[in-house]
């Protein structure tokens, strides 16, 4: 798969079959977080890896749409102190989740509305933040309802100006 191909076709996906990631996906999928660039290189952002299930039920917990997470063989929460920017946590996500589809593993990016309970959950040290949280599985043959179409290129382009 071309890096087009990925990007384009890469759609969030919450429901995981049953079957396990092996070892040597999700280190590709965890060095691709953590080659993604940081502002002024800081590199601020961790990684929490979670395969145990009643972990990933509690953290299912702190967020409002998070029921999926428990299902996900391999969650990743993305940590790093108050003062870290999320764009950076943002691409150390998309990173990961590109690198996971490009091996045939969905994934969904999940916020952590309840950051307290998330920091108790992953007892954080003080002075942390959860920006997001990626469950990952392989996909199963359940169809995906079709999602709101993205805003067209006309609507999303302005040239020179706004
Ligand atoms: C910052 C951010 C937070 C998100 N939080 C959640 C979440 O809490 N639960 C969830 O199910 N999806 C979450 N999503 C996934 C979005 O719903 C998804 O990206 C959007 O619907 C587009 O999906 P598609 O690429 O499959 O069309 C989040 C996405 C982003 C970028």
């Amino acid at each position: 798969m071309d890096a087009y191909t990925c990007i384009i076709g890469k759609r969030d996906t919450r429901t995981y079959a049953d079957k396990p990631i092996p070892p040597d996906a999700l280190r590709r999928i965890l060095q691709a977080g953590r080659m993604a660039g940081s502002a002024k290189n800081a590199q601020l952002s961790r990684f929490v890896l979670l395969e145990e299930r009643e972990r990933k039920q509690e953290l299912a917990a702190c967020g409002q749409f998070a029921a999926h997470i428990p299902w996900a063989p391999v969650v990743v929460a993305i940590v790093m102190p108050k003062e870290g920017r999320d764009f950076d946590a943002g691409r150390c996500a998309q990173n990961m989740m590109l690198a996971a589809h490009a091996d045939g593993i969905a994934s969904c990016p999940v916020s952590m509305h309840d950051q307290e309970c998330a920091r108790r959950v992953l007892s954080l040290p003080e002075g942390h933040k959860v920006p997001i949280v990626i469950a990952f599985g392989y996909p199963t043959d359940v169809p995906r309802a079709p999602g709101v179409p993205r805003t067209d290129l006309d609507e999303l382009v302005h040239r020179e100006r706004w």
